[in-house]
């Protein structure tokens, strides 16, 4: 398909960028692309309730071994929409966005989570802001959204300190555990 020059030298060098590991320098942390060797670094720390009660279940619970080769089989190649997030120079959590379908493609949901020891440092609020950043440069999407538990006041902090932007609640919208919470939903839209 004929483009004018400079939109196809643009859509030329985003895709050669797809073509190589991402790694971003994001102050307190670096996002990059998964490596085989964060297997047993995510296993230790995705394998605690304390995250996993935060999260979509799709983040399974008990975390095992197979299931962190699992999720790095399928995500550590240039083109996945996965990070790890890297601190202190060791693997600390993963930070993602994911293309909804259809009439909503041109919106993402985003996510992320941290090992528990590496909680309380702003890290999440810088790996998140990065990911932001780079979905709205990679993806013609114009909305990005996230949906926090209403236990989860940190998370939600994250989301504003991210420019986040409250839309509502969506009432007992899910069970964790035993417990029927509300999603408070956030979204982002593009400048
Ligand atoms: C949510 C999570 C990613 C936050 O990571 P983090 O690196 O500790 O977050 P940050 O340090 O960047 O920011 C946390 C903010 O929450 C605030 N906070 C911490 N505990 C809080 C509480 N109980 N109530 C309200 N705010 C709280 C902090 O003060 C900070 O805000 P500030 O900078 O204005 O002071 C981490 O706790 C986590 O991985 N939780 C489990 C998984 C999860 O919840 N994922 C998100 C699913 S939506």
């Amino acid at each position: 398909m004929w483009r004018e020059p400079e939109e196809a030298l643009a859509s030329l060098k985003r895709r050669s960028e797809r073509n190589r590991p991402t790694r971003l320098d994001c102050g307190l942390c670096v996002v990059r692309t998964y490596r085989e060797d964060d297997a047993e670094a995510l296993q230790a720390l995705a394998d605690d309730w304390e995250v996993a009660r935060y999260m979509r279940d799709r983040f399974p619970h008990p975390y095992g071994i197979a299931d962190a080769r699992e999720w790095i089989a399928k995500n550590a190649h240039p083109l996945s929409t996965n990070f790890a997030i890297e601190a202190d120079g060791e693997y600390a959590g993963g930070v993602g966005y994911m293309r909804f379908e259809n009439e909503a493609r041109l919106t993402a949901e985003a996510g992320y989570w941290l090992g528990r020891k590496f909680w309380g440092r702003g890290i999440a609020t810088a790996a998140f802001g990065c990911l932001v950043q780079l979905a709205f440069e990679r993806e013609d999407v114009v909305r990005l959204e996230a949906g926090a538990y209403s236990n989860n006041p940190r998370s939600q902090r994250v989301l504003e300190k991210c420019g986040f932007q409250r839309e509502g609640v969506h009432r007992r919208a899910v069970i964790k555990g035993d417990e029927i919470l509300d999603v408070v939903m956030y979204a982002k839209l593009r400048d």
